[in-house]
């Protein structure tokens, strides 16, 4: 295993001590979120009783295969605790999400969780956020609208694409603009811009959401708590 690949492992494993007996579970997406994933199917197969709620199509997929019983926001409108993934974390435990194309559902299962929790190597701390290209999940229909309007907020904009260079459709049928900013001086305020842009439906900004973050660096482990 390369040495990120074994830090997200190392964090993935810590975090399974905030799932307890009984929980109603978040299951994140992306790479770190699947090695969390993995471990609980450990733990179910080994007699512990959840139930999931996945926050996209392949972590249903993977949390099926491993037998793990899943359930929606409507049978369970609270989520006792999600353990997911992130692109990036500042100081302030603010978030940029959406690498994996999630950002939709993560953010929901998120706002319906008591706690967050996230796992993550290294790479992710950042001093600022912004060096990752921000994920804004858009309307197709408003896309022109949607990317000038970034634009003019100072980032480069590009359509993500799939594998055969058509645009990447997210689970809810959306597609992604990644704005690359440079460098997020007011993560707050560019929030607050894009939530109030038509057509954008949901923007990879995660502030005031994450209680705990797990951090790996090397075999060390970092644990940050939300101030409240
Ligand atoms: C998925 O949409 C994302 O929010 C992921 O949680 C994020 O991209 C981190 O992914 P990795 O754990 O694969 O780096």
């Amino acid at each position: 295993m390369q040495d990120h690949e074994q830090e997200k492992w190392t964090a993935a494993r810590y975090a399974q001590r905030f799932v307890r007996e009984g929980d109603v579970v978040g299951l994140g997406s992306g790479s770190t979120a699947t090695d969390a994933l993995r471990l609980l199917g450990e733990r179910v197969r080994a007699g512990l009783k959840i139930r999931g709620i996945p926050t996209s199509r392949a972590s249903a997929k993977l949390a099926a295969q491993l037998r793990i019983p899943l359930i929606t926001l409507d049978d369970a409108p609270e989520i006792d605790v999600t353990i997911d993934g992130a692109d990036e974390v500042d100081p302030h435990l603010r978030l940029i999400k959406g690498g994996g194309g999630a950002l939709l559902r993560e953010k929901i299962v998120a706002a319906a969780s008591r706690k967050l929790v996230i796992v993550a190597d290294s790479t992710k701390w950042v001093r600022t956020l912004g060096k990752f290209p921000l994920p804004v999940e858009i309307i197709p229909f408003a896309r022109a609208l949607v990317a000038r309007r970034i634009a003019a907020l100072g980032a480069s904009v590009r359509l993500r694409k799939g594998t055969r260079g058509e645009p990447y459709v997210t689970d809810e049928g959306h597609w992604i603009l990644d704005c690359r900013f440079g460098r997020i001086r007011n993560p707050a305020a560019l929030a607050q811009k894009l939530s109030q842009t038509p057509g954008v439906v949901e923007h990879g900004l995660f502030i005031d959401y994450a209680d705990v973050v797990v951090l790996a660096r090397g075999s060390k482990i970092e644990v940050y708590r939300r101030k409240r």
